[in-house]
Order: structure tokens, then C-alpha cells, then sequence
């Protein structure tokens, strides 16, 4: 069976998808230094699947050891997680984000080339599209400049991998995510945010335990139905799905060009305050909170057309966002 290098295996959207590959019989080798992750995590993994996968602590920072370690491993495959991710961080600390996102990246992508690895699968995001002029939004749509040095590693992360793949005989697909939510079913995997969480639904959980006083819904006056944002939030085992889906296209030459794009979402939009209502009746709980300013760099609404992918990957996403929701709730009890 194919041996898939998953980078970042250990972090929210990788260890989900660890498991779905396992699951699918796959070997599985992560690295990951344990920059945004615990290792505890290959327990809790092992403990789902019953298999251990194989892992390093690399950090991809170094040229040398990432070279040590394609000289020494067999690998069919790479999903590429690894990645800071903070958008708010990246305005700070731009030249992190540049080393950790970009300099990694080529570090690999040189390995695969000396390798003649060709299977590569990105992560990327819907931020790349920033407000998008018409919804759903549609691969075709036009990317947008960066709102942030992180969506910026995005976009020239998803360039350098198509310049690659042009010149250096590379297959890659980059997946576009949406708003991953959502914890796996086991409760034994889930998002450890660090510190104060930035994205809605950890701190939305995190309020109903009483970690967080209360909730800022960030803006009430946006041109939506209830003047709260949009955005599609999918349920992050039906993302780890879609890269098998992407992985299985490349594995088995089904791709129609050397690099492709996929949105990865629900095609579902839901408010705020949506979010808010169906996550109050999953968890039979009352949720503390007020509508305050709008979040500088926030946009009105974010979907995704996600035919491309139903089609060509022959992927969907199946579960619902009160199951998304009721799984991150039970993941949060559980901590
Ligand atoms: C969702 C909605 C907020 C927190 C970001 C990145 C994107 C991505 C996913 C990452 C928005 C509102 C949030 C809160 C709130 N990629 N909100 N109160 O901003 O869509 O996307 O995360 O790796 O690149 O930009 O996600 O979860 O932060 O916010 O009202 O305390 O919830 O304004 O409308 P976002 P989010």
C-alpha cells in the first residue's frame, strides 16, 4: 500500500486526515515539530485507528534534515498541512509567516524534484478569493490582492507549486478549505487553539463551558439577512475526506492538468448568529453574547461552489453543521 508523508499530521485539519487515510489503508509517516500541536496526539490517533503511525520531529525550517529525511524514507505521496496559520499574527510577525509557509515549502518541493516524487497535495484557502464579486464562489473566481501575510503565503504558495509542476515534472492539487469546524466523532481528536481563539467556534464552545465570559459576534450591519457575516463552515471529516479524494486522483493519473484547484466547502452559508442558534440546540445550552464593531479584514460573506469537486474528486461533503457543531461541543466537554 502507498506510504503518504502527511506534514503538520499532528494539528487539527492533519491529524483528521491521518486518520482517514489509515482508515482508507493507507502507511502514514507525519512530520511535525510540535509547534501548534501536542503528541499526544499520535496516541489519540493510534487509539482510533489501532495503528501507530510512523513519526518525526522535523523542523521543515531545516534544509538539512529535510533533505536527511527523503534520502532515508520511501514516500508516494505528500499532503502538506505544515504551516502557521494565525491571521492576525502574520500583520505582526510577517517574516515568520514567510519562512514557516514559504521557505519549508520549497525545501519539500526541491526533495520531491531530486526525489522524482510527483504526488503533492496543498493546503490552501477560500481567502485567496477575499471578498469574492459573486456567490457561490467558483475556482474561475478572480484571486484576490491579500488582505494579510498569511493569505498572502496562499497565494504565492499555490504559485510557486504551479511554476513547479510546469517545470519540474510535479502533480499537485491545492485544496481551497472553507471554515473548518468540527471535531472527529471519537472526541479523541479535535482543535487545540492556543491561548485566546480566533475563529468562531472554539471560542464559541469555550464560552458555553465558561472558559470566555462571552461571545463578540464582530459586526451586526453587514448586507446580510440578519447583518451578520456569512461563511461556509465544514465539518473537518469531511475535509480529511476530500484529500483522499485528491490523493486517489493523483495516485492513480486521473488529473486533467499538472496542478488543479478545488474548493473544499459545503456550498452552505450560515450567519453568525445561525452558528449561534444551531449550536444552542445541539448543546441545549444558552450562549453568553453581544454584537460588537466589526473585525478589521473581515468580509460580508464567503461560500463556495463546490461542483468542481463533487464532479472531478467525486467528493462531498455529508455531514450537516449541527453535527459539525454537536462534535465540537462534545470535543470541548471532553477537555
Ligand atoms: C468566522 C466568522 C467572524 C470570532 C479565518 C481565516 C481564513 C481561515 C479560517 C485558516 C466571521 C465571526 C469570529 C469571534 C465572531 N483559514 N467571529 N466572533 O475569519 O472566516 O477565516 O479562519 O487557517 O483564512 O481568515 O474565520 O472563525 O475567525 O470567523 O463574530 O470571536 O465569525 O467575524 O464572520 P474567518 P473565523
Amino acid at each position: 500500500m502507498s506510504r503518504i508523508l502527511v506534514t503538520g499530521g499532528l494539528g487539527f485539519i492533519g491529524s483528521h486526515t491521518v486518520v482517514e487515510l489509515q482508515s482508507s489503508g493507507y502507511n502514514v509517516v507525519i512530520i511535525d515539530n510540535l509547534s501548534n500541536s501536542k503528541i499526544e496526539v499520535l496516541d489519540n490517533i493510534e487509539s482510533i485507528t489501532g495503528k501507530r503511525p510512523d513519526y518525526y520531529n522535523i523542523d521543515l525550517k531545516s534544509k538539512e534534515k529535510v533533505q536527511h529525511f527523503f534520502q532515508q524514507q520511501k514516500i508516494d505521496g505528500i499532503i502538506h498541512f505544515a504551516a502557521s496559520k494565525a491571521v492576525g499574527e502574520s500583520v505582526e510577525q510577517p517574516l515568520k509567516y514567510y519562512e514557516n509557509n514559504i521557505t519549508t515549502l520549497v525545501y519539500i518541493l526541491q526533495e520531491m524534484k531530486k526525489h522524482q516524487l510527483t504526488n503533492f497535495i496543498f493546503s490552501s484557502s477560500c481567502t485567496v478569493y477575499g471578498q469574492a464579486d459573486e456567490l457561490p464562489i467558483t475556482e474561475k473566481a478572480p484571486i484576490k490582492p491579500a488582505e494579510s501575510p498569511y493569505g498572502n503565503t496562499k497565494q504565492i504558495g499555490e504559485e510557486i507549486i504551479k511554476e513547479s509542476c510546469i517545470a519540474d515534472n510535479l502533480a499537485a492539487i491545492a485544496l481551497r478549505y472553507f471554515n473548518p469546524i468540527g471535531a472527529h466523532n471519537s472526541a479523541k481528536i479535535g482543535e487545540l487553539p492556543l491561548g485566546v481563539p480566533q475563529n468562531l467556534i472554539p471560542y464559541v464552545t469555550q464560552t458555553a463551558v465558561g472558559i470566555r465570559k462571552e461571545l463578540s459576534v464582530f459586526g451586526g450591519d453587514y448586507p446580510t439577512q440578519d447583518g451578520t457575516a456569512i461563511r461556509d463552515y465544514i465539518h473537518v471529516v469531511d475535509l480529511a475526506k476530500a484529500h483522499i479524494a485528491a490523493l486517489e486522483r493523483l495516485l492513480k493519473n486521473n488529473n486533467k492538468t499538472e496542478f488543479e484547484v478545488f474548493n473544499v466547502g459545503t456550498g452552505k452559508g450560515s450567519s453568525v448568529l445561525e452558528v449561534i442558534q444551531a449550536f444552542e440546540k445541539v448543546s441545549n445550552t444558552k450562549l453568553n453574547y453581544k454584537i460588537v464593531e466589526r473585525r478589521e479584514g473581515d468580509i460580508t460573506a464567503a461560500y463556495a461552489d463546490t461542483n468542481l469537486a463533487n464532479e472531478e474528486l467525486g467528493w462531498k461533503a455529508e455531514k450537516t453543521i449541527e453535527e459539525a457543531l454537536a462534535s465540537a461541543w462534545k470535543w470541548q466537554m471532553e477537555q
